[in-house]
C-alpha cells in the first residue's frame, strides 16, 4: 500500500432539497484539508456525492409531483453545481442511485454481513423519524415530537432484516478509545464513548418494499429494500470500486479523514465501523465531526425554513469571500451563526481593507519599479510550512490557521505604515518592495488551501522568476472590491 495516499470524504447529502450553506461548510472543510494534503505532496483522493434513496427523498419527489429519479437528478445537479462554484477540488462524485457504480458494492457488503451471520429477520415495532431516517426512542422525544425535526415519528410495526450491531459494541469502543479510529474533537469522542458504554442495540437494516420502494432491493428478497443508511454509508467504498476494483480499493482504503456533521456521529462512529468489522474490512482512521451553521441560533435546514442560499452569496460576494467567511468565522468543530451583518463586517475588514488593500498598496509601488533584478537583494520565500500551520491542521482547527495568517497580514500592514515605502528612494525602496513582495508570496502560499483563486492572483501580480532572478510586480483589479454602504 502506498503510504503517500490520502483519502478524504464528506457525508453525502440528501437530495430532498437544494443545498444550503451548511452543506457548503462541510464541503469547504474537506476541500481545505484535501488541498493542504496536496501541498504536503500526498496523492489525494477526495470523494463527495449525494444520498438519493430513502423516505426523505421519495416523499419530497411525491410532493413535487415527479418521479424520485427526476427529482433527485435535479438536486444532485445543484449539489454538483455548488461544488464547482465553490471551487471544491473533489476527485469523485458518487450518487447512491447509480446502479452501475454504487449498487454492486452495497450488494457485496450485504452478502459479507450475511456470511458473518450478522443479518437476521425479526418482527419489530418502533418509532421512525423520517428526518433522521432512523428509529428513535420514546425517551428522545420532546413533547411527543423529534427535537431536531419538530415532527411526530411514525409508529411502525413490521418485519425487517436486522444488523447485529450489539455484537460489535466492545470492538468499536476499543478502536475509539485507542484512537485507532480517531474522533475529533475530543468532546465528540466522549459523546460516542458514553453511548457505547450503554451498549448498542441491533438496528433495522431493511424496510418492506410496500413502505419503501425507492432504494436497493435486499439481495435474494425482493419484498425488502435495504435501509437507506446501510446503502448510503457504503458510498465511501463503492466509489473506490469495492468488490469490483480491488487495486483501487486497496490503494485508498481505509479513509484517512471522513468529514461529517455532529448529527450523524452515531452512524459514522458506531454503525459504519461495525459494518466494516463484520465485512472484514479496515475502519477509517479519523472522523472529523463539525458543528452546525445556525441561523437565528437554530440549525439551518430546509425543514425549519431558515436556509441561506449559497448561490446567492456567491453571486453577490464571490466564492472566495464565502469560503473565507465560513472557514474563518465558524470554528471547525463548533456551531456558528450566520448573519449578513457578520459576513459583511468580515468581508470589509479582513478582505477588502485587509488583504486586498495591502496587495493593492504594495503592487502600486512595485509596478513603478519595472523588472526588478533581485540577484543582489534576497527575496525571502519561506518554502517550508510554519509549525503553527501544521499543528493546527493536525488538530483540524482550520479557523485558527486563518486567524494566524490574518495576524501576519496585520503585522505586514503595520510595517508598511511604519516604513512608508512610497517615501523611500532607489535601492532602499527596491529592498523594501522586494521584502514585502516576498512576505505576500509566502502568505499566498499559506492561503492557497483556503482561498485558491486569490492565492493564484497574488502569485501572478508578484511574479518571481527564479531562473532569471527577477521580480515583476503588476497592479491588478481589487481582489475584494469594497462593499457599497
Ligand atoms: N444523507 C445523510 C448523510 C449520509 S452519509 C453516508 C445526511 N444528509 S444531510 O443532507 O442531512 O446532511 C449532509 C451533511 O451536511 C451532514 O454531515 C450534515 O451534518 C451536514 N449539514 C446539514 N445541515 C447542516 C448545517 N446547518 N450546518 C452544518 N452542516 C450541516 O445526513
Amino acid at each position: 500500500m502506498s503510504n503517500n495516499k490520502f483519502y478524504i470524504t464528506t457525508a453525502i447529502a440528501y437530495t430532498n432539497a437544494p443545498p444550503h450553506i451548511g452543506h457548503a461548510f462541510e464541503l469547504l472543510i474537506a476541500d481545505v484539508i484535501a488541498r493542504y494534503q496536496r501541498l504536503l505532496g500526498k496523492d489525494v483522493r477526495f470523494l463527495t456525492g449525494t444520498d438519493e434513496h430513502g423516505i426523505t427523498n421519495a416523499q419530497a419527489a411525491k410532493k413535487a409531483g415527479v418521479s424520485p429519479k427526476t427529482f433527485t437528478d435535479k438536486n444532485a445537479y445543484l449539489f454538483k453545481e455548488l461544488i464547482d462554484s465553490l471551487d471544491v477540488s473533489y476527485n469523485d462524485f458518487i450518487r447512491t442511485s447509480d446502479e452501475k457504480r454504487h449498487w454492486p458494492s452495497v450488494v457485496k457488503i450485504w452478502q459479507k454481513l450475511l456470511i458473518s451471520n450478522d443479518i437476521y429477520k425479526k418482527s419489530y415495532q418502533g418509532l421512525y423519524c423520517i428526518g433522521h431516517e432512523a428509529f428513535i426512542k420514546e425517551s428522545d422525544l420532546v413533547d411527543g415530537v423529534c427535537p431536531d425535526h419538530k415532527t411526530k415519528p411514525e409508529v411502525i410495526s413490521e418485519e425487517n432484516y436486522f444488523f447485529r450491531l450489539s455484537k460489535y459494541t466492545e470492538k468499536v469502543k476499543k478502536l475509539i478509545e485507542t484512537d485507532k479510529l480517531r474522533i475529533v474533537p475530543e468532546s465528540r469522542k466522549n459523546e460516542i464513548l458514553s453511548l457505547l458504554r450503554d451498549g448498542l442495540e441491533d438496528v433495522s437494516f431493511s424496510r418492506p418494499v410496500e413502505k419503501l420502494k425507492w432504494g436497493i432491493p435486499v439481495p435474494g428478497d425482493e419484498t425488502q429494500t435495504i435501509y437507506v443508511w446501510a446503502d448510503a454509508l457504503t458510498n465511501y467504498i463503492s466509489a473506490l470500486g469495492y468488490g469490483e476494483n480491488a487495486e483501487q480499493f486497496k490503494k485508498y482504503w481505509p479513509a484517512d479523514t471522513q468529514v461529517v456533521g455532529k448529527d450523524i456521529l452515531r452512524f459514522h462512529a458506531a454503525i459504519w465501523p461495525a459494518m466494516l468489522l463484520s465485512a472484514g474490512e479496515k475502519c477509517p482512521l479519523t472522523l472529523l465531526v463539525h458543528g452546525f451553521i445556525t441561523s437565528g441560533g437554530i440549525k439551518m435546514s430546509k425543514t425549519v425554513g431558515n436556509i441561506v442560499d449559497p448561490f446567492v452569496m456567491i453571486e453577490k460576494y464571490g466564492a472566495e469571500a464565502l469560503r473565507y467567511f465560513l472557514l474563518r468565522e465558524i470554528s471547525t468543530t463548533d456551531d456558528g451563526d450566520f448573519t449578513r451583518e457578520k459576513f459583511e463586517a468580515r468581508y470589509q475588514a479582513d478582505l477588502a481593507n485587509g488583504l486586498g488593500n495591502i496587495v493593492a498598496r504594495v503592487s502600486a509601488i512595485g509596478e513603478k519599479l519595472g523588472v526588478i533584478d533581485i540577484s543582489d537583494v534576497k527575496l525571502f520565500l519561506d518554502a517550508s510550512l510554519p509549525q503553527y500551520y501544521k499543528e493546527f491542521f493536525e488538530e483540524y482547527k482550520l479557523h485558527e490557521v486563518l486567524k494566524h495568517i490574518w495576524e501576519d497580514i496585520g503585522r505586514l500592514d503595520k510595517k508598511i505604515n511604519d516604513e512608508k515605502p512610497w517615501e523611500l528612494k532607489d535601492v532602499q525602496q527596491k529592498m523594501c518592495v522586494v521584502e514585502l513582495s516576498g512576505a505576500l508570496l509566502s502568505i499566498a502560499r499559506l492561503l492557497s488551501p483556503f482561498l485558491p483563486k486569490t492565492a493564484e492572483k497574488i502569485k501572478k501580480q508578484f511574479h518571481f522568476d527564479s531562473k532569471k532572478q527577477t521580480l515583476t510586480v503588476k497592479r491588478g483589479k481589487p481582489l475584494f472590491p469594497r462593499l457599497e454602504k
